[in-house]
């Protein structure tokens, strides 16, 4: 595992930090989605109004006692996958935790879970992890973890949702936020945004207007687990409440 950083940010102890590690494997669009929209950005105002700018949290009175967004790691599977390069050019520092390295799948996920707990997330988010999570990990951080998947499930689970739906003939498809679970893309849902398939759609055209969807909701789903408007479902339901 190697963790490198090409910025150092000290921020000042006036405000509470939502913090949040990224699992990703590939481009690492929704990645940079997630940094643009909320990196070092306050919840909320202390009137309640999400605020835009980037915020240096240094004791500046406004702030005292804001929350704010920080994306503490960026954990990737793959060696020289995009999203590394993403996340360097950004400042999030870097670990890479490749399946290769360890004997086994559950060898790898000790690790993975000693790095996520190391940087003491509220919060991980699954942003094109191609990798399927061992329950240990899904054990180690409950309610905490989500998952982006490019359809509507229950339609359309695994790693080819986009070329299956136009494939199917879907007229609908969309985007998923839910829970991750032990399962694959089985999870309590969180949110979802339907996305049309248009006549004469290739899979690249679909997934260029589901990539679109994905990297506004998935921002949106975040600052609503951070404001304490995501309840995660109590056992022997799958209802996850959200609040407006
Ligand atoms: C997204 O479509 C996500 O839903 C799926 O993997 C893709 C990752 O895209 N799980 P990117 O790497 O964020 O561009």
């Amino acid at each position: 595992m190697s963790f490198t950083s090409n910025e150092e940010w000290s921020p000042g102890d006036s405000c509470t930090f939502f913090k949040i590690v990224v699992l990703a494997s590939g481009t690492g669009s929704n990645f940079q989605a997630l940094v643009e929209q909320l990196q070092r950005r306050i919840l909320a105002d202390p009137e309640g109004n999400p605020v835009l700018a980037p915020v240096c949290c240094t004791g500046n009175p406004p702030l005292m006692g804001a929350v704010v967004f920080d994306i503490t790691l960026l954990i990737t599977d793959v060696p020289g996958a995009p999203v590394l390069e993403k996340a360097w050019t950004r400042g999030v520092p870097t670990a890479v935790l490749s399946y290769e390295a360890y004997a086994t799948a559950e060898e790898h996920d000790k690790h993975l879970i000693d790095a996520v707990r190391e940087s003491e997330a509220d919060l991980i988010v699954l942003a094109g992890y191609m990798r399927v999570l061992s329950p240990a990990f899904v054990q180690a951080f409950p309610g905490k973890i989500i998952n982006l998947h490019p359809a509507l499930l229950p339609a359309f689970p695994g790693t080819t949702s986009i070329a299956d739906a136009l494939e199917y003939g879907a007229k609908v498809t969309g985007v998923t936020v839910h829970y991750a679970d032990e399962g694959v893309d089985t999870g309590p849902i969180i949110a979802q945004e339907p996305v049309r398939v248009e006549e004469g759609d290739t899979v690249e055209s679909l997934a260029g207007r589901i990539h679109a969807v994905e990297h506004e909701l998935l921002s949106d789903v975040v600052r609503k687990i951070a404001a304490g408007k995501v309840m995660a479902p109590q056992s022997g339901s799958r209802k996850v409440r959200v609040d407006k």
